[in-house]
């Protein structure tokens, strides 16, 4: 049941979105909506070919058409020394492609108009000489020696980009050589895309006179732009006004910065007007940060009984032309690290190797916590696995292998202190509410009927809320997170985060939070992001990292604004500071409750009635820097039948047990749940970004590139546990990316339980019904 948003004692309630009204009236103000005097449109010239020589570019003929203002192309920025851009990876993009191109529709000339409509007639008519040349698509291929170097700008003539180790080699080798079972699994994760509905795009405003860059732009992390583009272009940071307005979903593709961005700013501190430019669908699935692309082989030894002995991984990590992926700079492969999972392994290694093919760049953490949604896809998978070949329930052998919830906080063999957890009860909790035992009769009993009925398990354990300045990141800046509150006279609030929410719901959920701490109601304050000229310095809204570092800053300026409060409580109750409570809701004098000052009260005197000597006002900045990430963690179920005659999955239940800790407000934690969820069953079932051998992309839109509808997206069923994270201010653990990390093995190893009698043990994703058809035909089970 949903609660007033005007209650006290908010936390954990589940109260309607405050961001709602604005959102379903189609009154929100997202890029698009913002249009500014004297205002021109940018389009892209891109290219044609997945590798190709430029032999010339001619643009004379753009400048034909009315209303084009201007053209941009590599060599026009090469002048400017801005040809290329640096990524966050450490590696560096080109902005407009000069020499060759790498990736089919890559970046060529910027055409700047009046009007959108005249900007692509511009672009239709630059003229670009290609010389094709042979494109490298296949990963195991780059890195042979017959492969063509695609990166001619670096000085190691090779397509490797980084070998990235964790954990003791020869001690698993050790280990895996003297375990008496041993299964072995390739399992691959295709490149996918994060998609949000809401392409990427900005508008530059540089104003001459003033020397300001007014910059509205899709970003995920304002203030870490702000930087990136100061660094980039040599303006002043203090004269950049970063502003991101609301974004329609943002699932890690909002993190980067993107050529058109940089092509935009430079168009308007050179033509003095304000520049917008917006990607076309096709744009944003064919060019901006794609995800995964990992190709993975994971050993894991066991004992006869099914205890896990060792774990050993083996990854390529496909990045495309360019290495754009947006890991904290210590980890090239993000936080794949956590790919132990949720098991006791003894000793583990893992390795990856990225390499550069004829592709568009990336490698973004698509709704997952760089790179976790890789690694527990394959532990999950490889896990069921163990459990065919032993002749185990999948059940019984994580039984047999979960960190029990006493070991916390636990070591884990790859380097991770696990904060908390209790991961036979989260699962207990979902195995009641399918009724195990009975739905493995009830699946026996259609099985002998002839039908395909599979039950899938999956027993996540996640890693967010990155992180702690001693190891996380990104160019630099320690990934601390940040809160300013300020109180009106009137006791209403404003507090300003360097978060910046894409639909999660911030407004309403930090509002809660922070009106728990000051004994408000969540009506009484407003939350304001996005903006870097008043918000304090943060590093954004992605990998879940809102709630564990932005949430505990707000925590931790409520209670230092408390603080003060205190002080001044004391001086309206006339007892010395000592004997001021505080009961959640007021302060009074101890051991006489009946004297009480709210709040409010406070907030007044703050501004009218100070003690002798106090600053007035009453605010309070916190910059959090967490001492260790959250480990969110969850178990699904999943129940799948198969449809003999088409191929065709059909997902009869899903139930999704997660452990997020605290939960500041259930109803934004299951809508969570559902998007992420659905997400997950799009790329078990639906989706692939996949290349011809000419690199030509197959599915640069939403017809080839499904995105689930409400028609085939299955009925979800959640349930919670709640293991408070000891160190998070109020307990609370990210919880935005587990469905998404969770499902896909859910959902795949529900397939396989189906097929399993019939000897299928692997299927790779996205299990599109032509793919299960092909299977069915082999094994005789079409009808
Ligand atoms: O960083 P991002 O906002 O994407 O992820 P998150 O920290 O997992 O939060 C997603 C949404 O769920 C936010 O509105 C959170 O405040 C809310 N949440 C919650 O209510 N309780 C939790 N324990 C975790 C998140």
């Amino acid at each position: 049941m949903s609660m007033d948003v005007t209650e006290t004692q908010p936390l954990g309630k589940a109260i309607k979105r405050k961001e709602d009204p604005r959102f379903i009236r189609g009154q929100g103000r997202y890029l698009d909506d913002i249009v500014l005097p004297h205002m021109l449109y940018m389009a892209l010239v891109r290219s044609p070919y997945a590798h190709a020589r430029i032999k010339s570019i001619r643009t004379e003929a753009a400048y034909t058409v009315k209303g084009v203002k201007a053209v941009l192309t590599g060599e026009d920025l090469a002048a400017m020394n801005l040809a290329w851009m640096p990524t966050l990876a450490g590696d560096q993009q080109m902005v407009l492609a000069t020499g060759k191109v790498l990736f089919q529709y890559q970046e060529v000339a910027a055409v700047v108009a009046e009007t959108r409509e005249a900007a692509e007639d511009g672009v239709s008519r630059v003229e670009v000489e290609y010389e094709p040349l042979t494109p490298v698509i296949d990963p195991y291929f780059a890195l042979t020696a017959e492969a063509p170097i695609l990166r001619e700008d670096r000085a190691q003539k090779s397509n490797h980009i980084f070998h990235w180790e964790v954990g003791d080699k020869e001690g698993t080798d050790a280990a895996l050589a003297a375990s008496p079972v041993v299964v072995k699994e390739q399992i691959r994760m295709p490149r996918v895309h994060p998609a949000p509905l809401e392409p990427c795009g900005c508008i530059a405003d540089y104003q001459k006179s003033t020397g300001k860059l007014t910059w509205y732009v899709t970003s995920q992390a304002p203030h870490a732009h702000r930087t990136v583009l100061a660094m980039v272009s040599g303006l002043p940071e203090h004269m950049i006004h970063v502003v991101s307005p609301d974004i329609g979903g943002g699932f890690g593709n909002k993190v980067p910065v993107y050529p058109g961005y940089v092509c935009a700013v430079v168009m308007s501190i050179k033509l003095g007007q304000p520049i917008k430019w917006i990607e076309t669908r096709t744009e944003n699935l064919a060019t901006t940060n794609f995800a995964r692309d990992y190709h993975m082989t994971a050993e894991i030894g066991a004992t006869e009984d099914g205890h896990v002995t060792a774990l050993k991984v083996t990854t390529l990590a496909d990045h495309g032309a360019f290495d754009a992926a947006a890991d904290p700079s210590k980890f090239p492969a993000g936080l794949f690290s956590i790919v132990t999972g949720s098991y006791r392994f003894p000793v583990a290694f893992a390795e990856v190797d990225g390499v550069y093919t004829n592709k568009a760049p990336g490698g973004v953490a698509y709704r997952c916590s760089f790179r976790v949604t890789e690694a527990s896809f394959l532990i999950e998978r490889v896990m069921n696995t163990l459990a065919y070949r032993l002749n185990l329930d999948p059940v019984e052998l994580r039984r047999r292998n979960f960190i029990a919830s006493e070991e916390f906080p636990y070591q884990s063999p790859l380097g991770w202190t696990y904060d908390s957890g209790n991961y036979a009860k989260t699962l207990d909790t979902a195995l009641a509410m399918v009724d195990y035992p009975k739905l493995r009769r009830e699946q026996q009993k259609r099985r002998e009927k002839g039908e395909l009925v599979g039950i899938g398990i999956s027993t996540f354990t996640e890693i967010v809320g990155a992180g702690p300045s001693h190891t996380f990141d990104i160019l630099g800046i320690k990934m601390f997170d940040s809160c300013e509150i300020r109180i009106h006279p009137t006791g209403k609030v404003i507090a300003r985060l360097g978060a910046r929410h894409q639909g999660q719901g911030h407004e309403t959920t930090f509002a809660q939070l922070i009106a728990q701490e000051l004994g408000l109601s969540a009506a009484d304050v407003l939350i304001e992001e996005g903006d870097t000229d008043t918000a304090p310095y943060g590093l954004g809204t992605y990998a879940s990292r809102s709630t564990p570092t932005a949430g505990g800053a707000a925590a931790l300026a409520a209670r230092r604004v408390r603080k003060k409060a205190q002080q001044i409580a004391a001086h309206l109750l006339e007892v010395s500071q000592e004997d001021v409570q505080w009961d959640g809701t007021r302060f009074f004098a101890k051991g006489l409750s009946s004297r009480s000052v709210t709040m409010a009260d406070v907030a007044l005197a703050a501004y009218t009635n100070l003690p002798e000597g106090m600053e007035p006002g009453l605010e309070a900045t916190y910059y959090y820097d967490p001492p260790n990430l959250t480990f969110p963690n969850g178990a699904y179920i999943a129940v799948v039948s198969i449809d003999r005659g088409t191929g065709q999955v059909h997902v009869e239940r899903f139930v999704a047990v997660d452990d997020c800790g605290t939960v500041i407000n259930p109803m934004v934690v299951e809508g969570q749940i559902h998007g992420g969820l659905t997400e997950g069953f799009g790329i078990a079932f639906m989706q692939e970004i996949a290349f011809d051998s000419d690199g030509n992309n197959l599915a640069p839109n939403f017809m080839d590139y499904l995105v689930p509808t409400a028609v085939e997206t299955p009925h979800w069923e959640t349930g919670r546990t709640v293991t408070p994270s000891p160190h998070h201010p109020i307990g609370a653990k990210g919880v935005g990316e587990s469905p998404n990390v969770g499902s896909p093995a859910a959902f795949v190893n529900a397939v396989i339980d189906a097929l399993a009698p019939y000897g299928v043990t692997n299927l790779e994703i996205p299990l599109f019904p032509w793919k299960i058809w092909d299977v069915l035909k082999q094994h005789g089970l079409t009808r």
